[in-house]
Formats: structure tokens, C-alpha cells, sequence
């Protein structure tokens, strides 16, 4: 089995009859939505909460019964991707432009499953650049603000124009060398007024399903 289903199929294994589930984005999500899809057809009873514009298109064509983001006060488990993730299970997301939905998510969830090949462990994040969301106005003051933190920053274009994420803001991928200190960092970008968010999510994740490359999960906790 493909590594991002064997561990987006795993994953599914905490949700249980009568919860409120986070429903992450990416190409590994895809798989855990597309088990819950199945298991809801098959008699789950669950209310999703979707993670980005494009994770809920694909619930709704599961009829995976969703809830408003409105009447969402707290998340019982919330499944995810990650681009890489550290020794401390911190995590950098954002690689698909949808992580401001998917840290406000988080931060009502309980448990938070993060799936993720083998290939994304590192002792330290660094290797993935951190997307970090940002206005539209001043962009480049924030650019620049970035840029003294220590990183090479770029933004983010997609088919020949800017990305313009699911808020209508713009994604800055920063490129930092070894990434020692998650938390201090994430709290030096969110202090830029031009940032909205950024894809640093350091002590957030419950658990972590990765697997050995020979066809079998492993869980960090
Ligand atoms: C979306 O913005 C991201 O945070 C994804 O969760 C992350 O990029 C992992 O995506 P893949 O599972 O496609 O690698």
C-alpha cells in the first residue's frame, strides 16, 4: 500500500461513533477523508470540519455531513499532514497554502493526529521552508521583516500568478537553515503586523502516524 495511505488509513483509527472530526488537507489527508468517507457510508455517525476550500468539496462529494465553522466550540480529533516534522513533534505545514484553517482547527482540537511519510522526520525542522500567510498590503515591508528574522524568503506563485490562499492573503515560503527553537520562531513572524499566520505548529500535535518504508506504522507519542 502506498505509505500516505497505509498512515492516513491508520489515523482513522482514533475517531469514534458521535464525533466532531478536524478534516486536514493534502495529498495524505486525502486518504484519511477518503477511509472516512467509507466509514461513514457504512454507518459512522460523525460531523466533519474541513480544513481548507478543497477539503470540503471532497466531504461533501463523500456526504460526509459537515459542521459551520460557526457552530464549532471544540474538535474531539483532528487528522493532518505535515511537511516535515522534528524530534518534538513539532511540525511545518502550509505547503498546501491552507494552513491558517488548519492551525485555527488545531487549536480547538483535543487529540491532533498528524500522518506523514517517513521522509519528513528530521531531528530539527529547517529542511522545508516555513510558508508563512501575509496581507496583501505591504507585502513587501513584511517581506523584508521576514528576511531579518534569518531566512531567504520567497513568495509563492502558482500557474504564473501569486497564490492567493482560501483567506485571500498571500503565502511567503521562508527558507531558515536549522530551525532550533519552533515556538520562539513562530512567536517572532506572528509579531510582524503583516503576518497572519505562519506554518510553524510547535507543540500542537498529539501524536504522530509515520511508518518504516516497509509497509508497516509507526507511532510517536
Ligand atoms: C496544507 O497546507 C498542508 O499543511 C498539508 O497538510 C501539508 O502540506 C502536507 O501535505 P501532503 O500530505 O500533500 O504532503
Amino acid at each position: 500500500m502506498n505509505p500516505k495511505q497505509l498512515v492516513g488509513e491508520k489515523a482513522t483509527t482514533y475517531i469514534k461513533d458521535g464525533m466532531i472530526v478536524g478534516l486536514g488537507t493534502g495529498s495524505t489527508a486525502y486518504f484519511a477523508i477518503m477511509k472516512i468517507g467509507e466509514l461513514v457510508k457504512n454507518g459512522l455517525s460523525i460531523k466533519g470540519v474541513p480544513t481548507s476550500k478543497a477539503t470540503e468539496e471532497l466531504a461533501i462529494s463523500l456526504n460526509i455531513p459537515l459542521l459551520a465553522i460557526e457552530d464549532v466550540v471544540k474538535i474531539d480529533v483532528t487528522i493532518d499532514g505535515a511537511d516535515e516534522f522534528d524530534a518534538n513533534k513539532n511540525l511545518t505545514k502550509g505547503g498546501g497554502a491552507a494552513l491558517l484553517r488548519e492551525k485555527i482547527i488545531a487549536s480547538v482540537t483535543d487529540f491532533y493526529v498528524i500522518i506523514a511519510d517517513a521522509a519528513k522526520g528530521s531531528q530539527f525542522l529547517g529542511s522545508f521552508a516555513v510558508p508563512v500567510e501575509v496581507t496583501a498590503f505591504g507585502k513587501e515591508i513584511t517581506i523584508a521583516q521576514l528576511k531579518a528574522l534569518g531566512c531567504i524568503p520567497k513568495l509563492r506563485y502558482k500557474e504564473g500568478e501569486l497564490l492567493l490562499t482560501d483567506n485571500q492573503n498571500y503565502i511567503v515560503d521562508c527558507k531558515f537553515e536549522k530551525i532550533e527553537n519552533p515556538a520562539q520562531l513562530s512567536a517572532q513572524m506572528n509579531a510582524l503586523p503583516g503576518v497572519v499566520e505562519n506554518g510553524l505548529f510547535a507543540g500542537m500535535a498529539n501524536v504522530i502516524i509515520s511508518e518504516d518504508g516497509k509497509g508497516s506504522t509507526i507511532t510517536i507519542d
